[in-house]
């Protein structure tokens, strides 16, 4: 559904979502995510749509591609649960602030995030980003989705980290820009696919960003102030995961 006095227009084609605006002076509304429990999984986020002009997948789609390029199912499992559990997350953060995201475009770059974890095999694990950009490059996705799978990484990666650390990537800067981005980015810090795969609060991902330098973890505090720190307790409930907390900044 969208807002009557939206100006955009859904319609269906070829299995996919058409946005259209109708008016060129309608300002993007804000989330419409209710306050109160987690949206119920994949598929929450479509009843609001503030793109203009862009062709996103669908929920389905997006779980199709994961099929499509996961290498076992094991990966399949891991990685589409976690792209999963961060989509609802940001789409919680998006509903409890209100913020002025599209949630549709949220929803399905946390749910692609972090397809390009199928196509690492034995290499280096931080090439996911780039090679699932690649990927989605290749499917023929917007720009704006693909963005989000080489632009997650920690709270962005710079053309000095990749010089400074030697990291295996092309020279860049691999930054969250949009409002959406950023909340994906952010979201993504709260689950981690380690063995077992473990949710963390902001005191857990604070300590182990820091390790990267304390302009991170001071690019990771701002990030708390401006979307909030998530409830984890009912998807840590839901989905039986472990919950690793840390020690707030002030008392370490
Ligand atoms: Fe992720």
């Amino acid at each position: 559904m969208i807002g009557r006095n939206s100006g955009l227009v859904a319609s269906v084609r070829a299995g996919r979502i058409i946005i259209t605006r109708m008016t060129a002076q309608t300002p993007p509304g804000p989330a419409a995510v209710p306050p109160g429990p987690y949206p119920a999984g994949p598929g929450a986020g479509a009843g609001v749509v503030h793109t203009a002009g862009m062709t996103l997948p669908t929920v389905d789609e997006a779980r199709a591609l994961h099929e499509k390029y996961a290498p076992t199912p094991e990966s399949l499992e891991l990685v589409r649960t976690h792209c999963e559990i961060v989509s609802r997350i940001a789409l919680r953060l998006a509903g409890r602030a209100g913020l002025p995201v599209d949630t549709r475009l949220v929803e399905t770059g946390a749910l692609l995030h972090d397809i390009g974890v199928h196509l690492v095999g034995s290499g280096p694990y931080i090439r996911h980003g780039v090679l699932g950009y690649g990927l989605l490059r290749a499917e023929g996705l917007p720009e704006a989705v693909c963005r989000f799978a080489s632009r997650h990484t920690g709270v962005g990666l710079t053309r000095d980290d990749i010089r400074s650390q030697g990291l295996p990537l092309p020279p860049g800067d691999y930054l969250a820009e949009t409002p959406e981005e950023r909340l994906v980015m952010y979201a993504d810090k709260f689950h981690s696919k380690t063995s077992p795969p473990t949710f963390l609060d902001a005191a857990a991902y604070s300590a182990d960003v820091a390790r990267f330098g304390q302009e991170k973890a001071a690019a990771f505090a701002g990030l708390v102030a401006e979307f909030g720190e998530p409830d984890l307790e009912p998807l840590v409930a839901e989905y039986g995961h472990a919950h690793r907390r840390g020690v707030p900044a002030g008392r370490r």
